[in-house]
This record gives structure tokens, C-alpha cells and sequence, in this order.
């Protein structure tokens, strides 16, 4: 098959990780006898600077002709101004809306070579297994009004929390399906005790509920959930929860895993299901890092795993997936380590031997 792939590398680290990304896709292809052919397009800051738009309108044509976004990183210190009339994640946000991206998942899985690596105890990670989905394309986020202005009285800001029974259906719908994939636990993150949109949202679940008798639900508060996450994290199966909730609880969740350079994600148009094809946009969850980028030090395990999660959920490829999660393993077994996941005495690898170790390793 011959696949479109946009790639999107971004700012920082992000051109870095994601070339590795590519090599591992080129391996999948010569492998599985698919060809896979790339477009692609400017995000971010380095946008603002060529096209004074963190999306030029070229980008988002790119990636809606494509079978699925590769995407980098957006964002450093260069366009940090809070002033600033367009920042780089400004380009994030929007490629999210523009493809209608509702769907985040983030896979947390803790690798036993790097239970070391956690600053949590040992006993906390075992058999810690889980997804959070994140809604992304409403809540606090994207809700109106949102701006800032000032009276006699002073300065004023203003976020709002919507959501719509549509917004909430379509991505509590995609944490059911997944329980079902998975260990059939369904874990609805919400402030019901407070907030009328959180009201709504478990209204909405609990009704769901109905349709997934063999999937266990249960809602928690998203306080105690984060509370949750480092008392006893392999409680959890699928969660799911509104976009800013989703965006603090998975980088305390990225804790567990010992760095941030190594988790996924993949953001999906559509509800994933077993050998079938949602678009989507796959990404690492970490940042740019400025402060190492362009030395070639960066961990591109997040980026390689988020191309197996592109493999599996946009192209249905779910044993070229496989492969390529298993070579990372392999990878990490055999004690190759980047700087962030290294401990004392390891030796280290840069971001293209860690790539080139894993093409290797694909068999
Ligand atoms: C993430 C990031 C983004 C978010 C930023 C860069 C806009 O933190 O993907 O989690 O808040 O969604
Ligand atoms: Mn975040």
C-alpha cells in the first residue's frame, strides 16, 4: 500500500525526534512491502517567523490530504512573550480544531529496566498499565468567552469551561470502546461536586454506562484522581477527562513512566476500533526542550512510539505496530539509554543511534 504521511517536526527537539520517527516508518515500509511518502509542512514558532502564522493555511491542507500527522514539538523561549499576539502553540491548538482531533490518547505503561529511572517507589509502578483519554477540542481550552480586558476597577481575565452533550458523547464513547479493548475498567475524571459542565459530563456517562454493561465504571473526582495516580496508579485502566484535566493529570502520569521522553500520544478524529482507520494526529508528549535541542541528545522513543500508534489506529498496520513497540523493548533490555533515562554507570546513546538501534532491532 502506498500510505501520505504529513510530517509536522515543529520547533525544537522536535525535528530531531521526529526524523528518527520517518527512518522507522521507512524500515516498516521495506519490511512489510508498503511505501510511505512524506509532505511536509511548517507548525509552530519557526511558522511564526516564516509565515507570521503558527498554522499557515498550506500546513493544515497538508495534513487533511494525508493518512495520518506526524508531528513534532512547538514552542522555546524565542516566542515566549505572554504579550505576544500569536505563540506557537497557537498552531497546536488550531491543527487540533482544524482536523477536529476530539480524541487524545496517552498510553502510560511503566517498562521494568526504567522502574529505576521514576522518582516513585518501586512497589507504587508495578503493573502500571494504562490510557488516558483526553478530550481536545473543547472545555476550558476552547470555550467562549475567553479573552482579557480592563474597566476602572482593574485587569480581567476570563476561561470558560463548555461543553456541549456532543463533544462529551463522542470522546466518553471512545473511553468505553477502549475499556472494552482493554481490561474493561472505565475510569470518568470530573469535578461534579462543583462544576455544571462536570455535572453534565457524568449525566452523560452514567447513561452511556447503560449501553457497556460488561465495561466497570466508576467517576472520580479529578482531585482524588490526581491523588490517585502516585498512591496506587495501577488501579487505572482507561480514563477519561476533559482537556485541561487531561493535560495536568498525564504529565504527572508521565512521572511513572521515569521521563517524559518516553510517552505517546495520538490524537483521533474518530472512535478507534480493532484493525480500523481514524485519522489522526500522533505526537510525544514532551516539549521542545530548548535546552537541548540541536545536540542531537534528545530521546526519540516518544516519537517512535507514537508512529507505532499511527501504524495501528490511522492505517490499520497493527502487527507492523507491534514490531515496532517490541523493538523499542528490545532496545531498552538491551540497555541502550538516552540522558534522560540513564542511570549512573549506563552508557548513553544519541538520538539517531537510539533510532538506529531500533531499525535495527525491527528484524
Ligand atoms: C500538551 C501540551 C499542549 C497542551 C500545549 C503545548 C498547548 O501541554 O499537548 O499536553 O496544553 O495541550
Ligand atoms: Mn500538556
Amino acid at each position: 500500500m502506498d500510505y501520505k504521511i504529513a510530517v509536522l517536526p515543529g520547533d525544537g527537539i522536535g525535528p530531531e525526534v521526529t526524523n528518527e520517527s520517518v527512518k522507522v516508518l521507512n524500515a516498516i515500509g521495506d519490511r512489510f512491502g508498503h511505501t510511505f511518502s512524506y509532505e511536509h509542512g511548517a507548525v509552530g514558532g519557526n511558522a511564526i517567523d516564516d509565515y507570521g502564522n503558527a498554522l499557515p493555511d498550506s500546513t493544515l491542507r497538508t495534513a487533511k490530504a494525508a493518512d495520518a500527522v506526524l508531528f513534532g514539538a512547538v514552542g522555546g523561549p524565542k516566542w515566549d512573550d505572554p504579550r505576544a499576539k500569536t505563540r506557537p502553540e497557537d498552531g497546536l491548538l488550531a491543527i487540533r480544531q482544524g482536523l477536529d482531533l476530539f480524541a487524545n490518547l496517552r498510553p502510560v505503561q511503566v517498562v521494568p529496566q526504567l522502574i529505576d529511572a521514576s522518582t516513585l517507589k518501586p512497589s507504587v509502578l508495578e503493573g502500571v498499565d494504562f490510557v488516558v483519554v483526553r478530550e481536545l477540542t473543547g472545555g476550558l481550552y476552547y470555550g467562549k468567552p475567553k479573552k482579557r480586558w480592563s474597566n476602572s476597577r482593574g485587569r480581567r481575565g476570563v476561561d470558560t469551561m463548555y461543553y456541549s452533550e456532543e463533544f462529551i458523547s463522542r470522546v466518553l464513547r471512545v473511553g468505553f470502546e477502549l475499556a472494552r479493548m482493554r481490561r474493561k475498567k472505565l475510569t470518568s475524571v470530573d469535578k461534579a461536586n462543583v462544576l455544571e459542565s462536570s455535572r453534565l459530563w457524568r449525566e452523560i456517562a452514567m447513561e452511556m454506562g447503560q449501553e457497556y454493561p460488561d465495561v466497570e465504571l466508576e467517576h472520580v473526582l479529578v482531585d482524588t484522581a490526581a491523588m490517585q495516580l502516585v498512591r496506587q496508579p495501577s488501579r487505572f485502566d482507561v480514563m477519561v477527562a476533559e482537556n485541561t484535566f487531561g493535560d495536568i493529570l498525564t504529565d504527572e502520569a508521565a512521572v511513572l513512566s521515569g521521563s517524559m521522553g518516553m510517552l505517546p500520544s495520538a490524537s483521533l478524529a474518530g472512535v478507534p476500533e480493532a484493525g480500523g482507520r481514524a485519522f489522526g494526529l500522533y505526537e510525544p508528549i514532551h516539549g521542545t526542550a530548548p535546552d537541548i535541542a540541536g545536540q542531537g541528545i534528545a530521546n526519540p522513543i516518544a516519537s517512535i512510539l507514537s508512529t507505532a500508534m499511527l501504524l495501528r489506529y490511522s492505517l490499520g498496520l497493527d502487527e507492523a505496530a507491534a514490531l515496532v513497540e517490541d523493538a523499542v523493548s528490545r532496545a531498552l533490555a538491551d540497555g541502550y539509554r538516552s540522558g534522560d533515562i540513564a542511570s549512573p554507570g549506563d552508557s548513553i546513546v544519541g538520538t539517531t543511534q537510539m533510532g538506529d538501534i531500533i531499525v535495527s532491532l525491527l528484524g
